[in-house]
């Protein structure tokens, strides 16, 4: 596991979309497993700032978002959907049939994810995947358990993921209450993961991920034992991890 510090989030960002962008120059038709949340915000930013000066070509990038809530569509401008197309999608040369997000507005549970799960398959995996991380310590949205969920599924998401993330909605009641995401398993399937952490409301899990024990009840702890794993955090997010520890 690698940890690089950022100074804030724009070094942090500037940091992550650098290593997407090598990805992408060193492999043209890369797969990519992509996180939505205010955290890659400006990491997207600075990839469509790139795109726009001719650096960067998404005609051959693949993409697969890590979960999409489930029970609205994307034409819902909270969908992670309509995020993608905001940040991203709308702004660079990506096909639009490479770009694949779970379909939240479908119900049956067994029919998304295993699409899902056997359309990454089919794409022969994800080269590099991004990921943010929960207040508490979840990964796409696989929350705090008794053990690690293998595939994409539902999940019901932990109460405070919907406090943390009810800053996006009009009311708390608009907050959906349920999720597709991709598994932990489909996570650490990847090849290379890249987990982003800016700002105080992170440490707790930042220095648990670092330090503490590999369970469930901190899902992002399982990286540890993934071979290929980037971290970029910045100082506030670091607070708590000494120096010499990592
Ligand atoms: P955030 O969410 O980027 O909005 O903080 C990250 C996450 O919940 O995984």
């Amino acid at each position: 596991m690698r940890l690089y510090r950022a100074k804030n989030y724009e070094d942090m960002s500037i940091k992550a979309a650098s290593i997407l962008a090598a990805q992408i120059v060193t492999d043209p038709n890369s797969v990519l497993g992509l996180a939505t949340g205010s955290t890659p915000e400006l990491m997207y930013r600075n990839l469509v700032e790139w795109y726009k000066k001719g650096y960067l070509d998404f005609s051959g990038v693949s993409t697969y978002n890590l979960d999409e809530y489930r029970g609205i569509s994307g034409t819902n401008e909270q969908s992670y959907y309509a995020y993608m197309m905001k940040n991203l999608f709308s702004k660079v040369n990506i096909k639009e049939e490479n770009t694949h997000i779970p379909d939240g507005f479908q119900e049956d549970t067994r029919k998304v994810c295993k699409e899902y799960e056997d359309a990454i398959c089919q794409a022969g995996g994800i080269e590099l995947q991004i990921l943010g991380i929960g207040n508490n310590g979840h990964i796409g949205f696989n929350e705090p358990s008794d053990s690690f969920l293998e595939d994409c599924h539902c999940v019901n998401l932990a109460e405070s993921t919907i406090q943390a993330n009810k800053r996006f909605f009009e009311k708390e009641e608009d907050v959906p209450k349920q999720a597709y995401t991709m598994g932990v398993g489909t996570i650490m399937r990847a090849k290379k993961i890249l987990l982003l952490a800016s700002g105080k409301a992170k440490a707790d899990a930042v220095e648990k991920l670092l330090n503490g024990p590999v369970t469930p009840q901190i899902p992002a702890s399982i990286l540890r034992l993934h071979p290929d794993v980037t971290i970029i955090a910045d100082e506030e997010a670091l607070v708590n991890v000494e120096e010499m520890k990592i």
